[in-house]
């Protein structure tokens, strides 16, 4: 298929508004790269160059892309039930999906509630929470939601709430916020006021999240929300017994625990969910992403049977909350069928082979000068770069090393991100990635660092 890159560019600068990029480096390069093809863990753009996906495009396409599988699945449930009024009526594929849900989710998370995607998730699980303690103490004193630094959940008001951190405009221009997100250290252990340095982790940064609580009172505090690797807080995946104190703070405290496993759930952890690496069960889980592997839009908030509990015939119980795209039987036929797929390729056991097979890939580029530390778990690792090994300073502007860096990985044919803030390289290919293809990127990564270096260390 012929593209004309110069036209698609320009109209893009004139009618697309893309989310999350300020205008202007697009328009100095013309305009957005245009990607028309995908195949496998490759994406080819309108001039034909083809990239290695890194990322899975934003994570999702955990199952490689153009899978006829997922794609024949979608056709066929258009041809039989393309929609239906999802309030007051349920579609085959969304009651096997949610029957299946709770079938492959830790312990007793087996109430699903369909979203069209992640934020939506994270905002019914922050509702979910508060009225679950609203219809237990028959007030809403229990109100606030402890997050963590650099979280992302997601772009919608609640879900802001509950971010780590915001850049530049957006703390200020999008204020007042909803009130109840209070913010704990990450366990972020190569920078951690208490034990960076260390060989081990101290678990100080378990007694900061209790001192939160306490700080708040934790009569007053619904649910601590967690993505189980904080990704968006430079990959600061916690060390073993991080989850379980939580857990047990949670349960100490009456705080409903939220895991976020919006990025790391269907296997891309080496698991299929993060939370069985620690053993933990969340009260409320949320999915998104790899639920369907990217073909469709979709996510949940999967509650405990507990929670639900709470909810089944009180005169309150009423979920006040639903959205038209909530449960749409396309997107869970997929999702079913997508399912399959993880359970009969083992793709979380792909992700830890390949995992182990990156991260030390990864490693072995200690010796570049940027090098500061890889860390990660199964097909989902950072690789923070500085601008001094020895004292792992930053470079001066972060967020412009990060565009630097990702900007040479994409000319050099490896599409990555640069998580907050900014100077950490994120990796999380497809888990049918082919281990030659992970020896290519940990290449391009090599060179790409050595470019870098050249101009701008
Ligand atoms: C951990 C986590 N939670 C929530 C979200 C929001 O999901 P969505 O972009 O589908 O709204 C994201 C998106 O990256 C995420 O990584």
């Amino acid at each position: 298929m012929n593209h004309d890159t110069a036209h698609l560019k320009q109209l893009a600068l004139d009618h697309l508004w893309m989310a999350y990029q300020p205008p202007v480096p697009y328009a100095a390069e013309g305009g957005p790269p245009v990607i028309v093809a995908a195949e496998g863990t490759w994406m080819v753009d309108s001039d034909g160059k083809r990239y290695l996906d890194g990322v899975s495009a934003l994570e999702a396409c955990i199952a490689g892309h153009i899978r006829p599988e997922l794609a024949d699945v979608a056709y066929r449930q258009m041809q039989q039930l393309e929609f239906l009024d999802v309030f007051r009526y349920a579609s085959p594929p969304a009651i096997e999906l949610a029957a299946r849900l709770a079938a492959i989710t830790p312990g007793s998370l087996s109430r699903v509630h369909y979203t069209p995607g992640g934020s939506e998730a994270v905002e019914t699980a922050i509702k979910m929470a508060k009225q679950y303690h609203a219809l237990k103490l028959g007030d809403t004193s229990r109100y606030k939601v402890i997050t963590r630094e650099g979280a992302y959940h997601g772009c919608t008001f609640g879900a802001m709430a509950v971010d780590g951190e915001y850049f530049g405009t957006r703390i200020h221009l999008y204020d007042p916020l909803p009130p109840f997100g209070r913010l704990s250290p990450a366990p972020y252990h190569y920078r951690c006021r208490h034990c960076a340095g260390e060989q081990g982790c101290s678990l100080a940064c378990v007694d900061d999240v209790e001192q939160v609580i306490l700080a708040e009172g934790p009569e007053t505090v619904a649910a601590i929300i967690m993505d189980p690797c904080a990704t968006a807080s430079a990959v600061a995946v916690p060390p073993d017994g991080y989850m379980q104190r939580i857990r047990q703070l949670c349960d100490r405290y009456g705080i409903l625990f939220i895991v976020d496993e919006i990025i790391t759930g269907f296997g891309r952890t080496g698991k299929m969910f993060a939370s069985e690496h620690w053993g933990i069960q969340p009260d409320i889980m949320t999915v998104s992403k790899g639920l369907s592997s990217g073909y469709i839009p979709i996510g949940a908030a999967i509650a405990s049977e507990e929670v639900a509990d709470v909810f089944k015939g009180h005169p309150h119980g009423t979920l006040s909350h639903g959205q038209t795209y909530g449960g749409h039987p396309v997107a869970c036929a997929v999702a079913l069928a997508n399912i399959d797929l993880i359970e009969r390729e083992d793709l979380p056991g792909q992700a830890a082979a390949k995992g182990a097979q990156l991260m030390n890939g990864l490693n072995s580029l200690s010796h570049h000068a940027s090098f500061g530390e890889v860390r990660g778990m199964g097909l989902l690792i950072g690789l923070e770069f500085v601008h001094d090994q020895a004292t792992r300073k930053l470079p001066e502007d972060p967020r412009l090393a990060g565009y630097r860096l990702r900007t040479i990985c994409r000319d050099l044919g490896l599409i990555t991100l640069t998580l907050h803030p900014g100077n950490v390289l994120f990796l999380a290919p497809p888990l049918t990635i082919e281990p030659e293809e992970v020896d290519e990127m940990v290449d391009i990564v090599d060179r790409a660092l050595s470019i870098y270096e050249e101009n701008y260390l």
